[in-house]
């Protein structure tokens, strides 16, 4: 009898980490390695969230509460979708849980049945199709291009939806690319979604408030109001707030399926951090300024790092509106060979090679499900990012 479950089987080990680690291992041992893997904001927790999570703890507030969340954040929650989202939401429609991970995770493992299908575009978020696999669904990725912006077209999810279709997974903006959607773009999407109503909707809109140069946020359900009782709208407070270690992300969505995720997250991991869940009553009804300020700072890092990797030989890479990425392609670069004498046959090569005679770390593309390309994360000082892109230029200038 074997030891491991055949779930373990079906998926992999995050090559995100997988990148992270060798980046350590380097600087370990005395490398000079710039890490453009993290996907997480160089910048600190607030003061004002950091305060009132210290006096959640001198008030006692440190002990089990609410499977899915203290009314409180509850409240607060609701408020947000009212207020940036034009969405109502009552607190029974709310779950919160130990990261947006987490909540998507609930919600997979809640709904799927063997055969189940959940259409994902490529690139995607690398945990995806992994948690279907693990919920025992099958992923149907359709991939998308540079040239449309990375962004899925009406065409490609109605030839993806079948019969067994449960799911379609929504990211924007997106990590890996940092595309977004504007209204006309997820409006052509919703409509394909209103001919097919046994598709559900998990809108995953992690890096809402990443946005830049004026670009409108919009949400599934509140672009098409029909879509309302058939998605969940996930959030939370990871990248917006610079609270990634806190971990708490939240859904609002169909009362029945937010019920379904919480006897599952009773059954798990009870509530999420009593502490944390006092800092998020902050985060989201406190001041919200600084987040315009840190959006100026990221875009400026976007812009320099954009124009950084179009000066390099063979790589091309678009101006994304959000999130703090980009993916640049690679495919002007593919069948050379690297001035270390490593071949350039695939992404990961290509970033292999990258690390190691550049000691520049940046997560391969086939990582996300679609080559030949590689992400960049901006979120690092303006001097590391320079010096990477210096790097990375004299990398790809010396692919012969
Ligand atoms: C698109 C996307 N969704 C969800 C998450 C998970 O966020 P959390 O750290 O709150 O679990 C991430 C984190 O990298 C992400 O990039």
């Amino acid at each position: 009898m074997p030891f491991l479950s055949d779930t373990l089987a079906r998926v992999s080990p995050s090559p995100t980490v997988a990148v992270s680690q060798k980046a350590m291992e380097l600087k370990a041992a005395g490398h000079d390695v710039i890490g453009l893997g993290a996907g997480e904001p160089d910048f600190d927790t607030p003061d004002n969230i950091k305060a009132a999570a210290i006096a959640a703890i001198e008030a006692g507030k440190t002990k089990y509460t609410a499977v899915d969340g203290i009314p409180e954040v509850k409240q607060a929650i609701c408020a947000k979708f009212k207020r940036e989202n034009g969405l109502d939401y009552s607190p029974s429609q709310v779950a919160v849980s130990t990261g947006g991970k987490q909540v998507l995770y609930n919600a997979l493992l809640a709904t799927l049945n063997p055969g189940d299908e959940v259409i994902i575009p490529a690139p995607y978020w690398v945990s995806y199709p992994d948690m279907v696999r693990l919920g025992g669904g099958e992923p149907v990725i359709v991939e998308t291009t540079l040239e449309d912006g990375f962004r899925i077209s009406p065409e490609a999810l109605e030839a993806a939806i079948t019969p067994k279709t449960k799911w379609f997974i929504f990211n924007s903006p997106s990590n890996p690319t940092g595309a977004g959607y504007g209204h006309n773009q997820l409006k052509a999407l919703t409509d394909v979604l209103m001919r097919h109503p046994h598709v559900w909707v998990m809108t995953d809109d992690m890096y809402e408030h990443l946005a830049y140069d004026g670009f409108q946020f919009c949400t599934p359900a509140q672009v098409e109001a029909g879509l309302y009782d058939r998605t969940l709208t996930v959030n939370g407070v990871s990248k917006s707030y610079a609270m990634t270690g806190w971990r708490i992300g939240y859904a609002a969505g169909p009362e029945h399926l937010i019920a379904a995720m919480r006897k599952l997250q009773s059954q798990s991991t009870t509530n999420p951090c009593s502490i944390s869940q006092w800092a998020t009553v902050e985060a989201l009804n406190g001041p919200q300024e600084f987040l315009a300020e840190r959006n100026e700072a990221f875009r400026k890092r976007r812009d320099l790092v954009v124009s950084g990797l179009n000066a390099c030989e063979g790589i091309t890479c678009a101006i994304p509106e959000g999130a703090f990425y980009v993916y640049p392609s690679i495919a002007g670069c593919i069948g050379k060979t690297s001035a270390g004498g490593t071949l350039i046959d695939t992404d990961e090569a290509f970033a292999t090679a990258l690390l190691e005679e550049h000691g520049v770390a940046v997560v391969f593309g086939a990582a996300f499900g679609l080559s030949p390309y590689f992400r960049v994360s901006y979120a690092t000082s303006d001097e590391a990012l320079s010096e990477a892109c210096r790097r990375i230029q004299t990398f790809c200038a010396g692919l012969s």
